[in-house]
């Protein structure tokens, strides 16, 4: 007996991050807030309010549409769900007109579809939208009352609470969260409300206690919001990119593709850079009315897999011109990259030069490298071989590369891995 026990004590006490198990590559799914806000007006807008045939909706498209297959597995409720009153017992209940059946009929329905659902409570007096919200006295008994639901993922927002009351709010509701027993993963808005930096943000602590955070500014339905978002994760890498690994993630907010305000290259951009960021792919969008060619963008195979590298190691900023040509880079398994040649420029497609000695590889081995939205593949990459990518206007170029000599003689390299 006490020989089986020992070795778990000491797993448990060298878990470097919140030791749920969850998470281990950045989750996928689907949260309602940017495309539905705090729509609750469901008698004359029926289909598109914070119902819970929304999310029913929702769960059903995940499920048909080959979503679920690639990963996308959250079904998210985000703010304005519950009742404005707590019931006689202290419990947050959900508003009885919106959501009849209750949460627990809702998680059951998502469960049913081979899903999972997630939900929002607010660490303060009420939430950002006005509803209850969650006081540290009241942080146990939530915990319980979610568990109890069958949830299995809550964001915790931070409005209407200061400094000390989140110091304390956070990691208790995390140990209140690990106590119910139920695996339940843990999105913590905390940092996003302390600037995103040290010396008030605390990323070795937030890795212990929450399986991804938001870091800063809401995203919104346009292209500007993105870029700023991309333009602050590079110019903080070195304090957020060491933070980031299996069940830790940095969270720069909602995939906006399939919304109004992305062309399509802004879309393959931000899926490009979120890909490289190794952030969690929460789509906020409407799954029952999306184009195909923004389908096309969120379900690319190999973007997915690079997204989901089991190393988990958050990509960096490794360059950036003076003309608005950034390079990003992600370090995966098995000595394969990715790079994202991205384009701030608003006049006309760019030609890059460059070489894989340039983009600081060293190994001296010889690469193919996949252009991952085209499919294209270029053989015979030495590092000194020079190449060029054309990069359109708020566009990206991104390639995944990989060594030739990997793979088994009887295997052509241009086999592999067209996964498109
Ligand atoms: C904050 C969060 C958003 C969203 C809203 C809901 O602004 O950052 O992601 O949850 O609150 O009111």
């Amino acid at each position: 007996m006490e020989l089986l026990v020992f070795p778990l004590v000491l797993l448990a006490h060298f878990a470097l991050s919140l030791d749920n198990g969850l998470m281990r590559t950045p989750p996928m799914g689907w949260l309602a807030w940017e495309r539905f806000r705090c729509n609750i007006d469901c008698a004359t807008d029926p289909k598109d309010c914070i119902s819970e045939s929304l999310f029913m909706d929702m769960a059903d498209r995940l499920a048909e549409d080959g979503w679920k297959e690639l990963g996308y597995e959250y079904v998210n409720i985000d703010d304005c769900w519950a009742a404005k009153k707590r019931d006689s017992q202290g419990r947050l209940v959900p508003d009885p007109d919106r959501f009849p059946s209750g949460i627990k009929a809702l998680a059951q329905y998502v469960h049913s579809k081979g899903l999972k659902l997630g939900i929002y409570a607010d660490l303060g007096k009420y939430t950002c939208g006005g509803y209850p919200g969650t006081t540290v006295d009241k942080v146990e008994l939530d915990a319980r009352t979610f568990a109890s639901w069958g949830v299995d993922m809550l964001k915790l927002d931070g409005c209407y609470s200061n400094s000390s009351d989140k110091a304390v709010g956070y990691p208790l509701m995390s140990k209140a969260l690990n106590a119910t027993g139920r695996p339940i993963a843990f999105s913590c808005s905390w940092p996003a409300y302390e600037g995103g930096l040290p010396p008030r943000v605390n990323y070795t602590l937030l890795g212990e206690i929450c399986n991804l955070w938001r870091n800063y500014y809401d995203i919104s339905d346009s292209w500007e919001s993105v870029q700023s978002i991309i333009n602050w994760y590079g110019k903080h890498q070195d304090v957020l990119q060491p933070a980031a690994g299996p069940g830790r993630w940095n969270d720069p907010d909602m995939l906006i593709i399939g919304d109004f305000g992305l062309s399509i290259e802004e879309s393959k951009s931000q899926m490009a850079l979120w890909a490289i960021l190794a952030a969690p792919l929460f789509m906020s969008n409407d799954l029952r009315t999306i184009s195909r060619s923004e389908v096309e963008i969120l379900q690319n195979k190999l973007l997915i897999k690079i997204s989901q590298d089991p190393l988990g190691i958050q990509g960096r900023m490794i360059m950036q011109e003076k003309n608005s040509i950034q390079v990003w880079m992600r370090v995966l398994s098995s000595s394969t990259m990715a790079f994202a040649f991205f384009s701030q420029r608003t006049d006309m497609p760019y030609r890059y030069t460059t070489s894989l000695i340039q983009l600081n590889v060293t190994a001296p081995k010889v690469f193919s490298a996949q252009d991952v939205y085209t499919g294209r593949v270029q053989h015979g990459l030495q590092l000194d071989t020079k190449f060029t990518v054309t990069i359109n206007p708020s566009g990206v170029v991104m390639l995944y590369v990989y060594p030739e000599d990997q793979f088994k003689p009887n295997r052509r390299p241009r086999d592999y891995p067209l996964l498109l």
